[in-house]
């Protein structure tokens, strides 16, 4: 039989103290909904709907566009988030399975009793935890037959020695769910409606009620920042064992993150300390780290980057990046250029085999190809008010210290001289040096010296 997937999301969680809605916490640079999204609809539910209601317009946004939502306002608990989804709903008799938004390691193997379903009012999951604080406990009769769920707050001492609890994940027959929902009340520590109740409420009334125990790690619910900590490091840890088993070496995994929309080629390295993030690509046999950042960047294939931070910057293949290099969006350095250490750059293009190679700031700037920049060169691209571009050319040599006022133009193949303040475009071929002629005094020192030895003889 087909079912309806529900997703409750509509808590602030107020546990993790934070105004941003708890589901939308990131574990490894998604949103905690959007992984439990993903086990959800592969089940193949025939709708899905999310409850949303704090930051409701938030957790909207970052939805699929086949996933509907509905919003619970005030926040009454589980069991009226899931009345306001049925009455999102509309009536009908597809069975419900309910998730909750909080679950970022589920996948959809553990879903899989939920999506079967069998001739039962109830299915709910379980797990069996070394410490089950903060969950719903699994109450069995000496049958072994699940009598009911209670909640951590509501608990006698014997209760909170049980070690089976709730996972919060369950499957509906509609009829039953609708009728209890209807039944049951907010009569409990936390004045809410409980979700879990309807278990209780069906098995009082002899319908069959199945549990199903599933492995602990994928059902783990986040609630605060430790949990959240704790998530993070097991997906990024099956991140990083995907990316081996596609031969990416990793030699340090307990430092090394890589967001879950990153891909990686075969052969790349990456070394200590290295955050790959968002829309990051990396070619193959790049090598990355130690100490790197890049963010929604691609670094092409063989190219070299290390302590270094980029940030929306395209690198071509076998390009070399760092030591101490921060790149800004808009750079894009091609085959075989180098930006190395202590060097900035922002909106600019470095040509095939251009070098930056230290202590440069190059902004809203084109270098040409086989160009080379002298240490200590900066692009004057601000005046104060507006941004004005540099156009270095093909095979120019630019001195040492060389400052560019933008807007200027240097010629292909021209060389600035060292230390020169250039204000107005270099023609093709031309050299351009501005600054004072070097005069010599011959003599100098020993004169300094005799005069500081008289002075001292009549002291
Ligand atoms: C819930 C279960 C508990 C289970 C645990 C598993 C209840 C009463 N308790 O507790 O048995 O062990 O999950 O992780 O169901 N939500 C709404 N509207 C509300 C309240 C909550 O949409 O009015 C959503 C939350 O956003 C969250 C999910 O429901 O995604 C679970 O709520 P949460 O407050 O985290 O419940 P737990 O205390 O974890
Ligand atoms: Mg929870």
């Amino acid at each position: 039989m087909d079912h309806i997937a529900v997703v409750l999301a509509a808590g602030k969680g107020t546990r993790m103290r934070s105004p941003l809605p708890k589901v939308l916490h990131e574990v490894a640079g998604r949103p905690m909904l959007a992984w439990v999204l993903d086990a959800v609809v592969a089940t193949k539910p025939s709708r899905t709907v999310v409850v949303v209601g704090y930051g409701g317009e938030q957790v909207m946004a970052t939805l699929p566009p086949d996933v509907e939502a509905c919003v619970q306002e005030p926040q009454g608990g589980t069991g009226h988030a899931t009345e306001v989804a049925l009455g999102h709903l509309g009536s009908g008799d597809e069975d419900v399975v309910v998730v909750p938004g909080d679950v970022p390691l589920l996948g959809a193997d553990t879903l899989a009793p939920l999506a079967r379903g069998g001739d039962v009012a109830a299915t709910i999951l379980t797990a069996t935890l070394d410490d089950p604080t903060g969950y719903g406990r699994v109450v069995r009769d000496e049958g072994g037959r699940v009598r009911a769920v209670v909640e951590q707050t509501d608990a006698d001492p014997e209760t909170l020695t049980i070690r089976e609890v709730n996972v919060g994940m369950y499957r509906f027959r509609r009829a039953d769910l609708d009728e209890a929902l209807a039944a049951i009340g907010d009569d409990n520590a936390q004045g809410e409606k409980y979700l879990t109740d309807v278990v209780g409420w069906l098995v009082a009334r002899g319908r069959p009620v199945e549990a199903v125990e599933v492995p602990a790690t994928e059902t783990m619910g986040v609630n605060d920042h430790v949990q959240l900590a704790r998530a993070n490091a097991v997906r990024r840890r099956w991140i990083l064992e995907r990316w081996m088993a596609e031969g990416v070496a990793v030699s340090d995994p307990d430092t090394t993150y890589v967001d879950a929309g990153v891909e990686l080629g075969v052969g790349v390295r990456l070394h200590p300390g290295v955050h790959l993030r968002g829309a990051t690509r990396v070619g193959e046999g790049a090598e990355i780290g130690p100490d790197v950042y890049l963010e929604d960047s691609r670094v092409g294939e063989g190219a070299r980057v290390w302590y270094s931070v980029l940030r929306g910057v395209e690198v071509g293949p076998e390009v070399q990046v760092g030591p101490y290099a921060s790149l800004r969006p808009g750079t894009v350095l091609a085959r075989g250029a180098k930006a190395g250490t202590f060097v900035e750059m922002k909106n600019t293009s470095v040509g095939e085999g251009a070098k930056v190679p230290h202590l440069s700031y190059l902004g809203d700037a084109s270098v040409g190809d086989r160009a080379n920049v002298g240490a200590g060169t900066i692009t004057c691209n601000y005046d104060g008010y507006d941004k004005h571009r540099t156009e270095i050319g093909a095979d120019a040599f630019i001195g040492s210290d060389t400052m560019l006022v933008a807007p200027v133009t240097i010629g292909e193949a021209a060389v600035t001289g060292a230390g020169s303040v250039i204000t107005r475009d270099v023609a093709p071929g031309a050299l351009a040096v501005e600054r004072s002629q070097q005069r010599e005094i011959p003599g100098y020192a020993a004169r300094r010296a005799a005069r500081k030895a008289a002075q001292e003889a009549e002291d």
